[in-house]
């Protein structure tokens, strides 16, 4: 294990074109989960909204319970390159950094950037016939990017927001198959995403709720997508025990009582 200690940490991007498809929602919950099975995690936001910035205070609120995460606010640096020098000081000694895109276009300078350092992409889809239009467009034109085709990656999509069976989703499905792009998961349209997001935590921590439950199988699909596409990057060797998930639950329970 001491031979993978030192590997540079992943770099897992969370991008699409369209607003409010999701972006923020992955990347927190992905925060989420690998830190709880003893990741060292870094999560940069990238978005002036700063919504996963906001997710980390609240987190680091429970600092005694919650599995720690190391939250940047990157789109404050002045200059592309002067916020990556800071986002990597900030972030040394991480297993996975990810990093939560604003709605950029695919012809951006800022774009590219991020491409440039992901090693992974992770396309967060809703089915509205709008947003498959726009992310179909997303994906070609991710695909054919200069900075893409230099360094091919993975990317996998990830359907969101998905109630009963879509003929837009079928649609974008057989779309990606054409262009070798694998779709992993599918997450439920539930209110449990915003309660997490309100509670700074992933729904992979609340075992307390059934709904919560039932979206952890498309979690963990994506996590080992996610793993399996990056294997020499994972520092097992610096894995941390568990975070006190029942703690945390108890923490959660308390303040609804309250409430
Ligand atoms: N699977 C889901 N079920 C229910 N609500 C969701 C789901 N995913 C996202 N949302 C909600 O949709 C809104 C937009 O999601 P967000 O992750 O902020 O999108 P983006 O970062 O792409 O703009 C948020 O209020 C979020 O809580
Ligand atoms: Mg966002």
């Amino acid at each position: 294990m001491d031979s993978i200690k030192n590997s540079s940490p992943r770099h897992i991007l969370v991008a699409n074109a369209k607003g409010g498809c999701g972006k923020t929602t992955v990347a927190t919950n992905l925060a989420a989960a690998y830190a709880n099975v003893g990741q060292r995690v870094a999560l940069w936001d990238y978005d002036p909204q700063a919504s996963s910035q906001y997710w980390a205070e609240i987190r680091q609120g429970r600092e005694e319970v919650a599995a720690p995460i190391e939250a940047l606010a990157s789109f404050k640096g002045p200059r592309l390159r002067e916020t990556l020098s800071f986002s990597r000081r900030g972030s040394e000694g991480c297993d996975v950094i990810i990093i939560d895109a604003p709605s950029l276009t695919t012809a951006s300078a800022q774009f590219e950037s991020l491409v440039r350092m992901s090693d992974i992409i992770v396309v967060p889809v809703m089915t509205s016939s709008v947003d498959i239009r726009t992310s179909k467009r997303f994906i070609t034109d991710l695909l054919t990017h200069r900075v893409y085709r230099a360094r091919p990656r993975p990317i996998g999509v990830v359907g969101n927001r998905i109630g009963s069976a879509s003929a837009n989703y079928a649609n974008l499905e057989q779309f990606l198959a054409c262009s070798g792009v694998t779709t992993i998961s599918q997450f439920r349209n539930t209110p449990v995403y915003a309660e997490a997001a309100d509670q700074g935590i992933g729904v992979i921590e609340m075992f307390d709720n059934r709904a919560a439950r039932r979206e952890y199988r498309a979690w963990h699909a994506l996590t080992s997508w996610i793993d399996e596409q990056t294997p020499r990057k994972l520092n097992v060797a610096s894995a941390r025990p568990r975070a006190v998930g029942r703690k945390l639950q108890q923490q959660i329970n308390t303040q609804k009582n309250n409430a």
